[in-house]
């Protein structure tokens, strides 16, 4: 069993704490859905005010974003590159934070308790492997603090899944 643990108020240090929690889950396994599986779980369950964590894993055949492990209400199951956040965030390869989602031109809505959204690529050995898309009911939940910290995490992720 895995006890989470109580993160500090300070968003830099929540995320470094968050970090090293992570590192510990996926020491020992290489497996790509299980960890992703668990890094879903912990940030869904350690940090404040989302309603929606998961990855979107690029689907061979089509090259989609495809609905992976996640934690939150049923969601939207495939996402070409390019449309909505996901699809924004994978196309150029980089973290897109949308303070209010209905300002979001293309937005691709899930859950309607979602009012704001981060989204970040997951890239390995320079592909792209998915995205890590975190959604929230409060407008403006995701910052820079947010943007560097979950970029961390997915570098946690990444190496975990070996050369
Ligand atoms: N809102 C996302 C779709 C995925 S859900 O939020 C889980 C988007 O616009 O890409």
């Amino acid at each position: 069993m895995h006890t989470l643990m109580e993160l500090h108020a300070d968003k830099p240090t929540a995320y470094g704490e968050l970090a090293a929690g992570l590192r510990a889950l996926l020491e020992g396994e290489r497996d790509l859905v299980a960890n992703a599986a668990n890094m879903a779980a912990l940030i869904f369950w350690s940090l404040p005010q989302l309603n929606w964590v998961g990855f979107y894993l690029v689907e061979a055949e089509r090259g989609d974003l495809l609905l992976g492990p996640f934690q939150g209400k049923p969601a939207c199951v495939r996402i070409p590159v390019g449309r909505g956040v996901c699809g924004t965030a994978a196309a150029r390869r980089a973290t897109v934070v949308v303070p209010d989602v209905h300002a979001f031109p293309g937005h691709i809505a899930c859950d309607s308790a979602s009012n704001s959204e981060i989204v970040l690529p997951v890239i390995r050995s320079g592909r792209l492997l998915g995205v890590l898309d975190l959604d929230s009911p409060v407008q403006g939940r995701f910052d820079a603090d947010d943007a560097h910290g979950l970029e961390a995490l997915v570098r946690i992720f990444v190496e975990s899944l070996g050369a």
